[in-house]
């Protein structure tokens, strides 16, 4: 599949790094076909002899003290973007495009930490000013310091339409506030969020996650089922439905206080939206009374200075911020916006109206706020988002490529540098409906998801034994650091990668029974045993066929 790129439209201001926008339904379309093909990844044996000759073999020294931390952390990582195949990789050097390990593997680093490092990691001069601050004062001390006025003043400056911005702990604790502000606001209690979506991992926001259409039924385990009775979720790029919600719920659910949306489309743009998508979003939530939030942790500082908010030319009531906003270093949120409504955080101590409460001990620390200052600035000086998003063009364009030499079904795109490389089709699914019966198929097709997962992570470990570090196998951050040599290096290694690609042609229930066994052995005999009765069946059904 080809993806057509439309120009963009003129009112697009220069200095932004998505330089062209790719047509939503033509990329949606092809993630959809891509779920109702055979997968195509590693074969089996090619995996396990990656496993040995490099897992094994050159990564020796991350598998011992991942297995030590196993003892003593959940899973042995601490972080999501971490439990990579075969084992969790140790990485002890970042530096600009690249990362090295435990054991002296270098890898090129399209992970860049999940996205806060556009400058490419461990940037000098933010690092520099960063130890300064240490040295001066530590990195907290809980009381007003000149780089918290410095950073929201950088802020507004590029971002004209975050009047204020308040500096909080995480992007996750910063959708928090937004949505608590506009429920103070607007008197309302509902949010709508966009089926997919990641918004962090307050109770009400796991929902609908990664895949839309399944509500509460799939990550949203330990969260009482009432919080989500005031949530609801809408299909990706689809605004006739989110009128309808938004029209049903001013009727007969006591009315909408926010809309919130990832400006490139849920799940950083995993699935992308028209270019006039969130304009209209905006006018639809303001016309039935509800704010309308950017959720720009990812594309704030990453799609240009001025946000999504500035390409799209867009002025959402609230902005959320993080990843890029504390330059790459820890405590990395904000919330910023209209002055009417951000000032809720401070009413009863600026104000005489009902305060929205947030707080934080370590949130807009010096050292974060200065970091995040630094950055700016410095992203402002090099240019770093338009040089970042030409690479994820040239990245995009030679998987392309590659794509085709190899005959793959694989679905690659960009938002300039967000960069998508979709292999199995694990994120493509769509189960969106008004209807809790979709639910069933939600069910149905579960363990398929999984299976396409499994492929993709598979697909990941190869990238890594290869020498490329991808987010979960199927996503690509570009940095100012990745220079056209770079991107060659990296595009030669992919090509490695997709010519030990075969497609899978074995039935899909041999497949899922196959999976559920090596999730189930010698964890739940019974659901192990079980799926070896599908299996043995499966195989039965196919050699009667066959005879
Ligand atoms: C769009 C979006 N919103 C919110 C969050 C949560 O931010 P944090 O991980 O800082 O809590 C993320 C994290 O990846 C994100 O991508």
């Amino acid at each position: 599949m080809k993806v057509t790129y439309k120009p963009l439209p003129e009112k697009v201001q220069q200095g932004y790094g998505i330089s062209r926008w790719g047509s939503a339904k033509e990329i949606n379309q092809s993630l959809k076909e891509l779920t109702d093909k055979n997968i195509y990844s590693i074969p089996e044996d090619k995996y396990k002899e990656i496993c040995s000759t490099y897992y094994d073999e050159k990564c020796a020294g991350s598998k011992e003290i991942t297995a030590e931390a196993k003892k003593f952390i959940p899973g042995g990582v601490q972080h999501n973007l971490a439990f990579n195949k075969p084992f969790p990789m140790c990485m002890v050097k970042a530096e600009g495009a690249y990362l090295t390990d435990i054991d002296g593997n270098q890898y090129i680093d399209f992970l860049q930490a999940g996205g806060p490092t556009i400058l490419g990691s461990n940037y000098p001069d933010v690092q520099e000013e960063a130890i300064k601050l240490i040295k001066e004062c530590g990195p907290v001390t809980g009381l007003f310091h000149e780089a918290e006025l410095l950073i929201a003043k950088e802020i507004n400056k590029h971002m004209p339409n975050v009047e204020m911005f308040r500096m909080l702990g995480s992007g996750t604790e910063s959708v928090m506030a937004a949505i608590r502000i506009a429920r103070c606001q607007t008197k309302n209690k509902r949010i709508i969020k966009i089926g997919g979506a990641y918004h962090g991992w307050s109770d009400q926001m796991v929902y609908g996650l990664k895949v839309p259409g399944t509500r509460q039924f799939l990550e949203s385990h330990g969260i009482p089922n009432n919080i989500f009775s005031v949530i609801d979720e809408v299909r990706p790029n689809d605004l006739n439905m989110l009128e309808d919600y938004l029209k049903y719920n001013k009727r007969m659910r006591g009315g909408t206080a926010a809309v919130i949306v990832e400006p490139v489309g849920p799940e950083s743009g995993t699935r992308p939206v028209d270019f006039d998508y969130n304009q209209k979003a905006l006018e639809l939530a303001h016309k039935y009374g509800a704010l309308f939030i950017f959720d720009e942790v990812v594309t704030g500082f990453r799609v240009g200075l001025g946000g999504a908010q500035g390409f799209f030319n867009v002025k959402p009531d609230l902005t959320i911020f993080g990843k890029i906003v504390a330059g790459g270093y820890p405590a990395a949120g904000g919330v910023g916006g209209k002055k009417e409504y951000v000032s809720l955080l401070a009413a009863g101590v600026a104000g005489g109206a009902k305060k929205a409460y947030c707080g934080g001990t370590l949130a807009a620390n010096p050292l974060s706020a200065m970091a995040g200052y630094v950055a700016i600035k410095k992203i402002a000086e090099t240019n770093a988002c338009v040089k970042a998003g030409a690479a994820g063009d040239k990245l995009t364009d030679g998987l392309v490529r590659l794509i085709e030499k190899h005959n793959l079904p694989y679905v690659a795109y960009n938002q300039g540098s967000i960069v998508h490389l979709e292999c199995t089709g694990a994120m493509s699914y769509d189960f969106s409906s008004k209807s809790l019966l979709t639910l069933l198929k939600v069910l149905k097709k579960q363990d398929m998801i999984m299976v396409r997962k499994v492929a993709m992570e598979h697909m990941g470990a190869a990238y890594m034994a290869n020498g490329i570090v991808t987010l979960a196998g199927s996503r690509l951050y570009t940095s100012m650091a990745d220079t056209d040599d770079v991107i060659e290096d990296a595009l030669n290694r992919f090509d490695t990668v997709f010519g030990m690609v075969e497609e899978r042609t074995e039935a899909m229930d041999k497949q899922v029974a196959k999976y559920k066994m090596n999730k189930y052995n010698g964890v739940n005999d019974k659901k192990y045993k079980k799926a070896e009765k599908k299996l043995a069946k499966a195989e039965a059904a196919e050699a009667k066929a066959n005879k």
